[in-house]
């Protein structure tokens, strides 16, 4: 007892002292977060959660051949995560029920309505009696016959699209947030179907010349979850696993030679990877998490790429520049890449149809990683825009 009665009071002050600036550090941990401005915690729209590379990661490729020429995609839809539109075609026509009518962008509108929301089309029931009504409308000669589908509301979340070779569904949109290649998400292009259900992705396989190949086959054997996709016979590649050997890809082909992936905070950096309006935001730490080696560079014999995938994003502009660089950039010195389009790693076996291969598309993927994992006060900056309306430009409200 006679050593507490001698304990000094600054010892005291020094103790509560300690306990009251932990416990305000722990208060400030724990509170503040929720007084912040929500667009530095979260994503404040689908678009958003897109850029962010989070999102759908299950972008799949495959050839249906081995060793042939055709690529097949799956779009692996899913709600919340996944950017499509349902957009009519001078001859396409949709119907939709009255909820559903938001969701569509009719013929002659001019912004295409963006949702994140899984619907589906199908053939239409009444299609006949619209059928007709379309045609007495017609000016022409001799009327068209149009195809009339419906939206409707399926009941799972998720769903693919399939395709063969290029793209249907584009994912990628530009600062007005229409998607930016033309063919609309419903073609009526061979190999393009929706299912409702991953199960319902049924595929037969097929002998072809003694190799074993594959298609889409709806008789066919169905597949049980999306695992499978990715492993034996099919060997599908995700966005994910393709952005990775991407990198790898940049690395070996020394495409840091001549590249840097770093906005700097000059003038001349912010301008050139955005414009004089909306100057680019400097590249900061966090864009750089998901890779496992960066690349900032030294050397500028070509442009930055740390924006690219903002600046150009366009699949067909990517896959004619790196077979031909100078038929795209007058006068360009990048080598061409002609190996991304054929079978053979040596490059002596050209394809003859330009058909890339899982090389151009993983390099495109990581491509497309530069500049859109930017955090949302940046991407406002970016944009010019209210990170908080997006979501409602996107659900078609605006
Ligand atoms: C010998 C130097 C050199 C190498 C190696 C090189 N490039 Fe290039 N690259 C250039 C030059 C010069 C340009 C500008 C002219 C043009 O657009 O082709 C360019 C342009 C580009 C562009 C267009 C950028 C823009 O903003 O317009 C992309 C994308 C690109 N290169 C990607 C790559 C990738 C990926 C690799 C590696 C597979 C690579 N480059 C290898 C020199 C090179």
């Amino acid at each position: 007892m006679k050593g507490l009665h001698r304990l000094e009071w600054s010892a005291v002050w020094t103790l509560l002292g300690v306990i009251v600036l932990f416990s305000s550090a722990i208060g400030v941990t724990l509170f503040a977060p929720q007084f912040i401005d929500p667009s530095w915690r979260q994503a404040s729209s689908t678009y958003q959660v897109q850029m962010y590379e989070v999102s759908d990661p299950n972008v799949y490729v495959s050839t249906s051949n081995p060793g042939g020429w055709g690529l097949q995609y799956v779009y692996h839809l899913q709600e919340g995560f996944t950017l499509h539109s349902y957009q009519e075609s001078p001859l396409v026509r949709i119907l939709a029920s009255k909820e559903l009518e938001k969701y569509v962008t009719r013929h002659g509108q001019k912004e295409r309505i963006l949702t994140s929301r899984v619907l589906l089309l199908r053939p239409a029931e009444k299609a006949h009696a619209y059928q007709k009504e379309l045609q007495a409308e017609w000016e022409g000669e001799t009327p068209p016959h149009f195809e009339i589908l419906e939206l409707y509301d399926p009941l799972k979340s998720e769903a693919f699209a399939i395709t063969e070779t290029d793209g249907v569904v584009e994912n990628w949109v530009d600062e007005n947030f229409s998607i930016l290649d033309t063919p609309p998400p419903y073609t009526t292009e061979k190999g393009v179907i929706f299912v409702n259900n991953p199960k319902e992705y049924r595929i037969s396989s097929r002998n072809y010349l003694g190799t074993h190949s594959w298609i889409y086959d709806e008789n066919g054997e169905p597949i049980n979850d999306l695992n499978e996709l990715k492993e034996g016979k099919l060997r599908f590649l995700s966005r994910q696993s393709l952005i990775k050997i991407g990198e790898d890809i940049y690395r070996v082909e020394g495409c840091w030679y001549c590249h840097t992936d770093q906005t700097r905070t000059l003038v001349q950096d912010t301008v050139v990877n955005g414009s004089a309006d909306f100057p680019a935001p400097p590249s900061s730490a966090n864009e750089y998490i998901y890779q496992r080696v960066t690349f900032p560079g030294t050397r500028r014999i070509g442009p930055d790429l740390s924006r690219v995938g903002i600046k150009r994003p366009h699949r067909d502009w990517h896959m004619s520049h790196f077979q031909s660089p100078s038929s795209e950039s007058k006068g360009s010195i990048m080598p061409s890449f002609g190996h991304f389009f054929d079978d053979d790693p040596a490059g002596t076996f050209a394809s003859p149809y330009s058909v890339p291969n899982y090389k151009f598309e993983a390099i495109f993927q990581y491509l497309m990683t530069k500049g859109t994992r930017i955090t949302p006060p940046n991407q406002a900056w970016w944009l010019g825009l209210d990170p908080i309306q997006t979501i409602d430009i996107i659900e078609g409200r605006r």
